[in-house]
């Protein structure tokens, strides 16, 4: 199978009450530990590419692997893995321009911290660009707190999506799908220890999402696929793990996985993941250092570090987007 868009993979999701997820990749081990992942799992699949991953990587060699994963899946599992690879936090016309004459099939454009009319201008374009060439377009409206990317936003000026706001945008750009902010941020510290209460263990919970608003929005943006960015759990066990092995991450904390299966089953239809796979890497490659300090050799530290990112990622797939089955 060819690299798809996400249309089809969105309207299954809406109406099945799952989403897809969207994990960002950088290499060839976070690549197949993702694709190995969904091919166990039956799972469609979301790649996306952020601006600094095609500057650390290239382009070309992106593509290739995820061509080489769909290649793999095909031949080893005899699997057609439906893959919709897509430009992460694009934010100029120009890089959009470039994603989709490289092949990518989905790209956003993210003009959220833009005004509500800059934002519509610049979407637009984008869209008129991307739909000529068979390719589909998220946007954003609200700002979310954390790293965005090279852009910074502090939690003073992260801005809940305003529902009101939402059907004018969509149907201005004709964007098909919308990143809304509800309560997420970027990074693996996505409250501050101020913000959450602590458990009988000493553990951090945070405040609970706003579902009040992705309700609203829903409501008025009828079977139209919401997204939501900085989805990661920080699961306990990798940040637990990091501290054991010389690393310091302290009160590390992300959206439980009950929130986000919650709105997976509502107008959610894709979750986005990125500091999860990086923690489950930087875990499982401390952990090697610490019991091997003799060992050099990458290929030995890598291999678990690729079976933990697919470990977590079938995790993911099946408890919390509940995508499984489904490609
Ligand atoms: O939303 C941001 C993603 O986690 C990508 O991060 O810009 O460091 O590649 P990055
Ligand atoms: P996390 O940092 O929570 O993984 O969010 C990733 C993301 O939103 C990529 O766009
Ligand atoms: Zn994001």
């Amino acid at each position: 199978m060819a690299i798809v868009t996400s249309k089809e993979m969105f309207k299954k999701a809406y109406d099945g009450g799952y989403a897809i997820g969207a994990f960002n990749v950088n290499n060839m081990e976070i690549i197949q530990g993702i694709t190995e992942a969904a091919i166990e799992k039956h799972a469609p699949l979301i790649l996306q590419v952020s601006k600094g991953a095609r500057a650390y990587a290239k382009h070309a060699y992106l593509m290739k692997l995820i061509e080489a994963a769909i290649e793999d899946a095909e031949q080893t599992a005899g699997f057609d893995l439906p893959i919709c690879v897509h430009l992460d936090h694009g934010d100029t016309f120009e890089l959009c321009k470039s994603c989709i004459d490289g092949g990518f099939t989905s790209v956003m454009i993210d003009g959220s911290s833009k005004s509500f009319e800059d934002n519509i201008a610049l979407t637009k374009q984008v869209v008129e660009y991307a739909h000529d060439h068979g390719v589909v377009v998220e946007g954003e409206l609200g700002t979310l707190a954390g790293i965005e990317d090279e852009v910074n936003v502090d939690a003073d000026n992260a801005s809940y999506t305003r529902p009101e706001e939402v059907e004018e945008f969509v149907t201005r750009t004709g964007v098909d799908s919308l990143a809304i902010a509800i309560g997420t941020s970027h990074g693996a510290y996505k409250f501050t220890a101020a913000q959450c209460t602590r458990n009988e263990k000493g553990i951090l919970v945070p405040p609970p999402l706003r579902f009040d608003i992705l309700e609203e929005v829903s409501k008025r943006l009828p079977g139209f696929p919401i997204v939501l960015h900085g989805s990661s759990s920080v699961p306990q066990e990798f940040v637990k793990i990091i501290n054991e092995n010389g690393g310091k991450m302290p009160d590390a904390v992300g959206i439980p996985e009950e929130q986000l299966r919650q709105a997976a089953k509502g107008a959610v239809c894709k979750i986005n993941i990125d500091s999860d796979l990086r923690l489950a890497m930087t875990a499982s490659i401390r952990k090697y250092f610490a019991e091997h300090p003799d060992h050099f050799d990458p290929r030995q530290y890598l291999k678990p570090a690729r079976i933990a990112i697919k470990d977590m990622v079938a995790h993911k797939l099946v408890d919390v987007l509940g995508c499984d089955g489904k490609a």
